[in-house]
């Protein structure tokens, strides 16, 4: 039996996912992050990677905003911070966490993911160039870096492109 065990998260879990991003990324900016946006509120579905007892990754998703230029503003999901402990990296558990969080929201509203990240880890998983489809960021990411995710079929064709804004707090944590 596999003993990773894939599950949303929990009250008792907030130390161990603090923990997984302060290593996972070697500071404590990704982790305060998470504990400011759950303090803020609002809509997110956060996904954890346990094994034997342990958390070992993490990964939160949260609603951004899409800015088209002529049409009314609309809700999709962000996916991040996500992060593996670097004892269990490329053992297949980020991938494992992105799909289950990608399957967690397709019972919740919105039909889109944006992420901003490597194109070679996140198109595995069937995110597409955004930019390429008319999508703008506020983080002038790198070409291809920002990209988006179908979790509703022809959302990308239906719905009109814009600048897509995180939370606030994001902001705040890259300055
Ligand atoms: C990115 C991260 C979550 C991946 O988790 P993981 O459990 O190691 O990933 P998996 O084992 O599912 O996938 C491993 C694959 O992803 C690739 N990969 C891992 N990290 C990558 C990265 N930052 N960029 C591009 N590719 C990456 C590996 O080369 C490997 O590729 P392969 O399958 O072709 O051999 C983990 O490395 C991590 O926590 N990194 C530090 C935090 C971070 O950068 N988070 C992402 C941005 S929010």
């Amino acid at each position: 039996m596999n003993p990773l065990h894939l599950r949303l998260e929990r009250p008792e879990d907030l130390g161990g996912i603090r923990k997984v991003h302060e290593l996972a990324f070697g500071r404590r900016e990704e982790a305060d992050l998470v504990d400011r946006m759950r303090e803020n509120g609002g809509r997110m579905v956060s996904v954890v990677a346990e094994l034997k007892g342990r958390l070992v990754g993490h990964v939160l998703f949260s609603e951004v905003q899409i800015h088209p230029q002529d049409k009314a503003e609309w809700t999709a999901w962000g996916l991040a911070p996500m992060a593996v402990v670097p004892d269990h990296s490329r053992q297949g558990i980020g991938s494992a966490l992105a799909r289950r969080g990608l399957q967690e929201l397709q019972d919740q509203p919105h039909a889109l993911v944006f992420v901003l990240g490597d194109p070679s880890y996140y198109r595995r998983f069937g995110f597409l160039s955004a930019h390429q489809l008319g999508y703008g960021d506020e983080y002038e990411a790198p070409k291809g870096a920002f990209q988006v995710f179908e979790l509703r079929p022809k959302a990308l064709k239906e719905l009109p492109a814009g600048l897509v804004k995180f939370r606030p707090e994001f902001a705040d944590a890259v300055s």
